[in-house]
């Protein structure tokens, strides 16, 4: 049996101990005689030495490659004074190695790993994500999203709220992109639609009388990539019964204000309470729905959250009908209700959607909702639904609120984005293990990719020819 491993991180701890480290050579730097490795582990680096006095060990240091994986036994030394590192964690002491295990030898990296990654094209790094996630940059982004999500799922557990999954094999939403669409092999000729948010099943969860529930949910939508957009992405997915606008903000605002506070301390929130503004100020001061509002655009630890809210239900589509600004299920203000059931002045019915903004970006969104049947429906009929259509595609959203359904909205957080902006990321792509590219494609897997001709017979599918 292997001796036990310590973390590289505990060794300065450890002055004059002997241990075992393991992971990857980070470089080795041969002078002759002295051969340094740093060797670095999910904990941190440290310094290593092999001398001549231990033959075997010395000469296996010397074969060693970056990024090969090596189980290091060795003894712990405080460095001497004047070879202090005081910018390292472990600057102050050194691993003499005593022996060495490889437990994998790797080619010679395609990528560099030490550095921030920055200089390397994109395709190169996504195609070897794997390594890419080896640069300091990325492991610290991935391990601060764990930090905020777990911080999310303890503040909202203390709140009552319960963690609900909901299906990935469903049926389309009508949330304004277009469906990633998986064929039936059961029931051929058929499809589900993956989520574009879990919109329905979480207030069908408040039909059910779950009254607080939250997901780290997985989305999906099939449009153009951007910086801050991609086909799948998570959000912080919320649903609350029995409350009002103010109280979904105000929970909303109090997580956001606590993440920031105990886990980004250097950063400064601009304005407490964070500022309202209605979409109609919005628009006429700042020509955006989602204005930039910070009073220095160059300090890149100040946030400036805001709420924008007032947003009109519904706009003209392109073929001059309606259609709804952000999502069909929300509910007009109480003062606008009359016009949505008589469907009048429909320019003017303002919704009670909310939206928060963080330096200029749309991080998150909700509603209260419409939780009566008969206004929901109006919706849909203002939109020019027929009612068969609407019975098609909404008739379990109808029903279960003709069940005992109460008053409920909730929110989700564009998860991927407000950690970009936490972490002074350029795109989301920086804070997500696995990115898409630009075009939707994942480099590693190579997906998409063709299927055998087997799986598409079986699922009833032909592939029309290619123009
Ligand atoms: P919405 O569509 O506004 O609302 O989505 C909520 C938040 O998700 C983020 N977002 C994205 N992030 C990365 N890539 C994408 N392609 C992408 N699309 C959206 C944004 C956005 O603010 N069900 C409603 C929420 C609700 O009403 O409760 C919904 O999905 O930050």
């Amino acid at each position: 049996m292997s001796p036990t491993r310590t973390f590289i991180a505990k060794l300065k701890e450890m002055v004059g101990q002997e241990v075992t480290i393991k992971g990857w050579v980070d470089i080795r730097r041969d002078h002759g005689k002295l051969i340094f490795i740093d060797l670095r582990d999910a904990s941190g680096k440290v310094q290593m030495i092999a001398l001549p006095s231990h033959a075997e060990a010395h000469k296996l240091a010397g074969t060693v490659r970056p990024e090969w994986v090596i189980s290091v036994s060795g003894k712990v030394n405080q460095r001497p004074e004047k070879l202090v590192n005081k910018n390292e964690p472990n600057g102050e002491v050194e691993l003499e190695i005593l022996s060495i295990e490889v437990l994998n030898e790797a080619l010679t990296p395609p990528i560099d790993v030490r550095s921030d990654g920055k200089e390397i094209g994109e395709e190169a790094r996504l195609k070897y994500r794997y390594l890419d996630l080896r640069r300091p940059r990325l492991q610290k982004n991935i391990r601060n999203r764990h930090k905020i999500i777990k911080y999310i799922r303890d503040f909202l557990d203390k709140e009552g709220f319960v963690e609900i999954e909901t299906p990935n094999l469903t049926k389309s939403t009508p949330e304004g992109s277009r469906d990633f669409i998986v064929p039936s092999r059961i029931s051929q000729g058929k499809f589900y639609a993956l989520p574009q948010s879990p919109q329905q099943y979480k207030q069908l969860l408040m039909a059910a009388g779950m009254e607080k529930y939250f997901q780290i949910a997985r989305c999906f939508r099939d449009e153009d990539t951007r910086g801050d957009r991609q086909p799948e992405f998570t959000q912080l997915d919320l649903e609350m019964s029995f409350v009002e606008r103010e109280e979904v903000m105000a929970l909303n605002e109090r997580l956001l204000i606590d993440i920031v506070k105990t886990l980004y301390p250097n950063k400064r929130i601009q304005t407490l309470p964070f500022p309202r503004l209605t979409y109609k100020e919005a628009m006429e001061k700042y020509g955006s729905d989602k204005p930039d509002i910070r009073t220095d655009k160059n300090d890149p630890d100040l946030l400036a959250f805001e709420w924008v809210i007032d947003f009109p239900f519904f706009e003209k589509d392109d073929k001059g009908g309606w259609t709804f600004t952000h999502n069909p299920f929300s509910r007009p203000q109480n003062e606008h209700m009359e016009r949505l059931l008589k469907k009048e002045d429909i320019s003017g019915i303002l919704t009670t959607q909310y939206d928060v903004v963080l330096n200029g970006n749309e991080i998150g969104g909700g509603s209260i909702r419409n939780h009566q049947p008969e206004a929901l429906r109006k919706v849909f009929e203002i939109m020019g639904h027929k009612a068969e259509d609407i019975e098609r595609n909404f008739g379990h959203m109808l029903t279960a609120f003709a069940h005992g359904t109460p008053p409920h909205g909730g929110i989700a957080w564009g998860l991927d984005r407000f950690v970009t902006l936490l972490e002074n990321e350029p795109n989301i792509r920086e804070v997500i293990a696995f990115a898409k590219t630009g075009d939707g494609r994942d480099l590693m897997m190579d997906a998409p990719s063709e299927v055998a001709p087997e799986q598409l017979l079986e699922l009833g599918i032909k592939i029309a020819k290619e123009k």
